[in-house]
């Protein structure tokens, strides 16, 4: 076992079926330059406790510069007998430092507080791509609610006709969910801003080494407090995972709305060529494959939290091997949204609208009636009363086909003398949503107000 990690004990290699099934390289390589940043930083410490000397630490730095710079470029890479990315990098620095030098780097550390520590140091770094992804959708949001302000559209609840909404209340609806995911990533960096380095296996070091200052040198704000819980808990992993679900759910919802508006029934929207896709049989269709995949890719991240805290379940405490299987569905989450963020962004920053046929709809499915109903309270009849002969009217047009607007005076004050043509004066959507001008409803003002509150929150976030 040539090069291992281990061995010395061991009367012989690894067979090649637990080979097979151990090795980690495949994935674990993505965290190779944490990797050597954890190395960097435990030559800090090491030196600190007197064993290395300047020199020793001044070679060490540089061997472990020129190993950063090789696998960079990917002339060093993991070898078939490489069992994961420690193993590989240590014989990537003896091979550039020599063995006596290179061969000290290991005292006091241990892989189970290696990875530990590299696996925060990676979703760090990732949560800031997310986030920018994330931000860029929100601007896109924020775009096209600017450029239509005053649209019109049928507010919906159960997905049928309900009251009538501004489209940008509706866009920015979908940026509440996003600024709240943005805060939920800000929320947990503080939690994974802790080094378990140091730590060891799990008992800590007897060399006198200072977490501390391998916390300082990695940029976290302080070593874990108990080094068996440092080196065995994931719940840091599982609560990334759990964001990037909640943020594939997030995109998943407003991707069900793209998918509905542009319907031919609905017709609402028409997607970019540049972001829709065509049919291998089909010539006339665009399909609106960016929002299916979003829905699809949301199963595919829940499924990712739900098998890590599977795997998270029963674990005794201290390290286990079942925590290498941490980190291919994190992994995947990352993958997932980094390349899903921005091609929805681009999609929603494109998509055109049609806000005639918007408004044309909206008045529909007696969308008015709870207008109605407002306007009777205001006159001073009780909403129970008010409810009931609004219903009635309903009723009454529904029966001659008609819609709220085209009632007689005389089919009115059939249905109840509180009925006055003075009525009609909010029997349009214009009136309708500018009647609702409480915080955070429809109202034109209050949707800009809302908006700029929007900006503010995703851009303290
Ligand atoms: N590759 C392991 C992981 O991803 C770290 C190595 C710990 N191995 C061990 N035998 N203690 O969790």
């Amino acid at each position: 076992n040539e090069g291992a990690l281990w061995g010395a004990r061991f009367a012989s290699g690894p067979s090649a079926e637990l080979a097979a099934l151990s090795k980690s390289t495949h994935f674990d390589w993505a965290l190779a330059p944490y990797d050597i940043a954890g190395s960097r930083a435990h030559a800090v410490a090491l030196h600190a406790a007197g064993y290395l000397s300047d020199q020793q630490l001044a070679g060490m730095r540089d061997a472990l510069d020129r190993l950063a710079a090789d696998v960079a470029s990917g002339a060093f890479a993991a070898a078939d007998s490489d069992e994961d990315v420690h193993g590989a990098l240590e014989r990537g620095l003896i091979e550039r430092a020599g063995t006596d030098l290179g061969g000290r780097l290991r005292a006091g550390r241990s892989r189970n507080d290696q990875i530990a520590t590299l696996v925060r140091l990676y979703l760090l770094d990732h949560a800031k791509t997310i986030a920018h992804g994330i931000l860029r959708l929100i601007d896109a949001i924020v775009a096209q609610a600017e450029e239509h302000p005053d649209a019109i559209m049928p507010g919906r609840t159960h997905l049928q006709h309900a009251q009538p909404i501004l489209l940008a209340h509706h866009l920015q609806a979908h940026g509440w969910p996003l600024v709240r995911d943005l805060e939920r990533l800000r929320d947990w960096a503080s939690r994974a801003r802790v080094s378990p380095y140091g730590g060891g296996a799990l008992a800590g070091s007897s060399l006198g080494l200072d977490p501390a200052l391998v916390a300082r040198e990695l940029g976290l704000d302080r070593p874990a407090e108990n080094s068996l819980d440092g080196t065995a808990a994931r719940d840091v992993v599982a609560e990334f995972a759990f964001i990037a679900a909640q943020i594939g759910i997030d995109l998943s919802r407003f991707a069900e709305d793209v998918i509905l508006w542009n319907t031919r029934e609905f017709g609402f929207v028409t997607l970019d060529d540049g972001y829709s896709t065509g049919s291998s049989i089909m010539p006339q269709k665009k399909n609106p494959d960016i929002a299916e995949l979003a829905r699809g890719k949301a199963g595919r991240v829940v499924g990712n939290l739900t098998g890590l805290l599977t795997t998270l379940k029963g674990l005794p405490i201290a390290y286990n091997r079942d925590l290498q299987e941490d980190k291919e569905p994190v992994f995947d989450s990352v993958d997932t949204l980094e390349l899903l963020l921005p091609a929805f962004a681009g999609m929603v920053a494109t998509m055109r609208f049609d806000t005639v046929r918007m408004a044309q709809l909206a008045p529909e499915g007696f969308s008015l009636t709870t207008d109605v109903a407002d306007w009777l309270v205001r006159q001073g009849v009780p909403f129970r009363d008010a409810h009931e002969i609004s219903g009635a009217l309903v009723q009454a047009c529904e029966q001659r086909g008609i819609g709220l607007q085209d009632a007689a005076d005389e089919l009115l004050a059939e249905v109840s003398p509180h009925l006055t043509p003075a009525v009609r004066d909010v029997l349009t959507i214009e009136g309708s949503v500018a009647s609702r001008d409480g915080v955070g409803g429809t109202a034109p003002v209050r949707v800009a107000e809302q908006r700029a509150e929007l900006i503010a929150r995703a851009q303290a976030a």
